[in-house]
């Protein structure tokens, strides 16, 4: 007989300011994207973990409980593997599960995939054997299988997954506060390249080693536009956040993190009459971000953002938080 299971969905993240200086302790703005995937788990009567999740490249991976985590993972299974490797080790259970998932979403783009992975397997793991986890429990749990795999990051995509919406992040999960926000007048343009986030996290920290005055320097002006971008948002002053995106962006650049291929659809977006535009995330390829101020110069700025090979992303943003469906 099958046994029941529990579903539920976590969306993607779109960095708004202050990626890099939040792995430092600074805060950032993320905004939740209405990409979900959608995670299935259900006992299964035996200690072998099963996993199927044909949209991450994986197919009828199966493990037994006590060799979780050993041996090479393959890439579709790793945040999912040693998440549940984390939970046996706090709640230990005899029987294992199957797990399957459906995206709505390619992880090329840099929304957060494996984020979003994460957040819903652990809602779903956590429901089924009925722990009423806060979201800042759910946060430490999908934290720590996070640096399991990958060792570097601020977690700022897994609040996003949990808590949705738009918000001022503290790492890790320090502060998250939401910000006031009907609407983000943001256009999303694609470079085409996808990005490397920990190599270019570990390049800033290289940086960091052999020039730290002046890196320490920049953080802070990312943490002063990140406070003023607060006040911006909640006061839906899309002019003064385009400014504040223009001066992280700026930084950014200092910091080595921008690309041609960013720069060229940034230059474009503000050519076309955006008030700001900036990488969003690690740099070094994934997606910009532009403010526009009226549906009209939405359009143009699109527009430019094609004609100089981006690809715009119609994402909704402030998108809900996880929840079971
Ligand atoms: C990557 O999207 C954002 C970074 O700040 C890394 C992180 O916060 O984990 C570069």
């Amino acid at each position: 007989m099958i046994k029941p299971s529990i579903t539920s969905s976590a969306p993607g993240k779109l960095m708004l300011l202050g990626e890099h200086a939040v792995v430092y302790g600074h805060p950032c703005i993320v905004t939740a994207v209405d990409q979900r995937i959608q995670v299935s788990v259900r006992k299964n009567g035996v200690d072998v973990f099963h996993m199927d999740a044909p949209d991450l490249g994986l197919t009828a991976y199966s493990k037994t409980i006590c060799d979780l985590g050993k041996k090479e993972l393959p890439k579709g299974v790793r945040f999912v593997e040693l998440l549940y490797r984390r939970f046996l080790d706090q709640y230990p259970q005899k029987e294992g599960i199957v797990v399957t998932t459906k995206s709505d979403f390619a992880d090329t783009f840099g929304f957060g995939s494996s984020s979003a992975v994460t957040v819903a397997f652990a809602k779903a793991l956590t429901t089924l054997y009925n722990l009423n986890l806060t979201n800042k429990q759910l946060f430490d749990l999908c934290y720590q299988a996070v640096l399991d795999v990958q060792g570097v990051g601020s977690g700022f995509d897994l609040a996003a997954a949990i808590w949705g919406g738009t918000l001022y992040y503290i790492p890790p999960a320090k502060v998250v506060t939401k910000l006031k926000v009907n609407h983000l007048p943001l256009v999303v343009g694609y470079t085409g390249i996808k990005a490397d986030t920990p190599t270019l996290v570990r390049m800033v920290a290289g940086l960091k080693d052999t020039k730290p005055r002046l890196i320490t320097s920049i953080f802070k002006n990312i943490n002063h536009l990140v406070e003023a971008a607060v006040v911006s948002i909640n006061q839906s002053d899309w002019t003064g956040l385009g400014d504040l995106f223009n001066q992280n962006q700026q930084l950014l650049k200092q910091l080595g993190v921008s690309s041609t291929e960013l720069d060229r659809l940034i230059q474009s977006s503000l050519k076309a009459g955006s008030a700001g535009a900036k990488l969003s995330g690690a740099g070094g390829g994934d997606c910009m971000i532009a403010t526009y101020q009226y549906d009209q110069s939405k359009s143009h700025i699109e527009s430019a953002i094609t004609a100089v090979g981006g690809q715009v992303m119609p994402v909704v943003l402030n998108a809900p938080g996880v929840r079971v469906e």
